[in-house]
């Protein structure tokens, strides 16, 4: 679509909410659609602003809906509803611009009902912030049995706040950068920026100095401690942080991928980064390559619950059988890591996932099966990990409310196979 004709972005919103509800990986597929991408800049910001704050709001926007409809209205128009009140409440737009154009987006026998639900809801102002009804209550129900209220809870809260964009600087620290961006840095290094826009334009990005990446994913390469001219695999590459972390450190990196498609972003990566690392896209569980390596990097595809902040579709998405199934798919690529991992060498194993499935219970189902691994336990403040999220066992669970501000939620843990 050409701007001359240029997508309502509101229409855009909603289409956004749709796809990111649909399924996972929906959001980010349609905001690279055509339809999209070929809106005006200030229009595409505005339809991803309203999106993520529906998203981001969904739990108390549906308590909202749920106390006004007396029955469910149509999924659509639930939706339309859900970007109404998430511009009312949480983005500044004026009550009756708000009501008034998503009466205009409903289908004509609705738009009473939509008008009605609106109104009343506006009248009633913001839902209250309570962390209860930020997350699906079966995920709430996990995370307390696995943190114990007080956490669960202070880990709901951080799902209504927006988070910055965190920096990974290819050579380390530059207060001249930090200064331009007016970026905080956080203990393990990463640039803290709240600038907004695209970062493509940010100082820096075309120099290849730095790569997006949240503070806590930076965690688990920096774990793995390569030193100059070792050999390290990236057994799941893309997007590509990690490769980047590694291969700025001096190791010589093999990056791993399934997706060519996404292992092209990890591509992309280094050659803006200036950075090198050898490509490949193969199963990691089938890879027939029998080199061993001084490092192996296990980043597993995982049900992301720890994302929440800049995905919060994620977890709307998630179902309790899916965390079964890559737990299954999580046992399979750390048992195919093991004999990849050189004698005297590591392995270090993560997850953007908060269920301990996918964490804990990984880990101590790998050190039972391979007696020739022990646990090198992380120390304390190590590769810049929150204090709060070293645990007695040695390995690392970060969870979001671990640093100010907020953090992706992520186990990290680090073995080393016996000489
Ligand atoms: C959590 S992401 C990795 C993020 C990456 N380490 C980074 O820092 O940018 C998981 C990745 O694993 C890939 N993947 C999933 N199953 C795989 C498999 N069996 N072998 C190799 N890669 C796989 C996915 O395509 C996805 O890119």
């Amino acid at each position: 679509m050409d701007k001359a004709a240029p997508t309502n972005p509101r229409l855009a919103a909603l289409r956004l909410v749709q796809a990111a509800l649909a399924r996972r990986g929906g959001l980010d597929d349609a905001l690279s659609t055509p339809a999209i991408l070929g809106m005006t800049v200030q229009d595409r910001a505005f339809a991803r602003a309203v999106a993520m704050a529906a998203l981001r709001h969904l739990g108390p926007i549906d308590r909202v809906l749920d106390s006004r409809l007396r029955k469910d209205p149509p999924e659509p128009v639930r939706d339309l509803l859900r970007i109404g009140l998430a511009q009312a409440f949480w983005l500044d737009t004026p009550d009756f611009a708000a009501v008034d154009t998503t009466v205009a987006l409903a289908p004509q026998p609705l738009r009473g009902l939509v008008n009605a639900v609106m109104r009343g809801a506006l009248r009633d102002g913001p839902p209250p912030d309570d962390p209860r009804n930020l997350a699906p209550p079966w995920l709430l129900a996990r995370w307390t049995a696995a943190y114990g209220e007080a956490d669960a809870l202070a880990i709901a809260r951080q799902i209504a706040v927006e988070p910055a964009t965190d920096l990974t600087l290819r050579d380390g620290a530059n207060d001249g950068l930090a200064a331009q961006l007016e970026a905080e840095v956080t203990p393990g290094g990463s640039l803290r920026v709240r600038r907004r826009g695209d970062v493509a334009e940010w100082p820096g990005y075309a120099e290849g100095q730095w790569w997006v990446q949240d503070a806590a994913a930076a965690v688990s390469a920096r774990l793995l401690a390569v030193q100059l001219g070792e050999t390290a695999v990236d057994l799941c590459a893309a997007p590509g942080g990690k490769t980047l972390q590694l291969a700025a450190a001096g190791a010589r990196v093999t990056a791993l991928d399934k997706s060519s498609g996404r292992l092209r972003r990890v591509k992309a990566g280094l050659e803006r980064t200036g950075l090198t690392a050898e490509t490949l896209v193969a199963d990691a569980a089938e890879w027939g390559d029998t080199r061993q390596f001084d490092a192996v990097l296990l980043d597993a595809p995982c049900s992301s619950s720890g994302t929440f902040r800049r995905h919060p579709d994620a977890l709307w998405n998630a179902r309790p059988g899916d965390i079964a199934a890559l737990a299954a798919l999580q046992t399979r690529l750390l048992d195919s890591a093991a004999p990849r991992v050189r004698p005297g060498g590591r392995l270090v194993y993560s997850v953007c996932s908060l269920e301990p499935e996918e964490g804990e219970a990984q880990i101590r189902g790998f050190l039972a099966a391979h007696s020739d691994f022990t646990l090198d336990p992380a120390a304390p403040g190590e590769a810049g990990a929150p204090p709060a999220s070293l645990t007695p066992d040695g390995w690392l669970r970060i969870l979001p409310h671990h640093l100010e501000g907020g953090i992706d939620g992520f186990f990290v843990a680090r073995m080393r196979r016996d000489l």
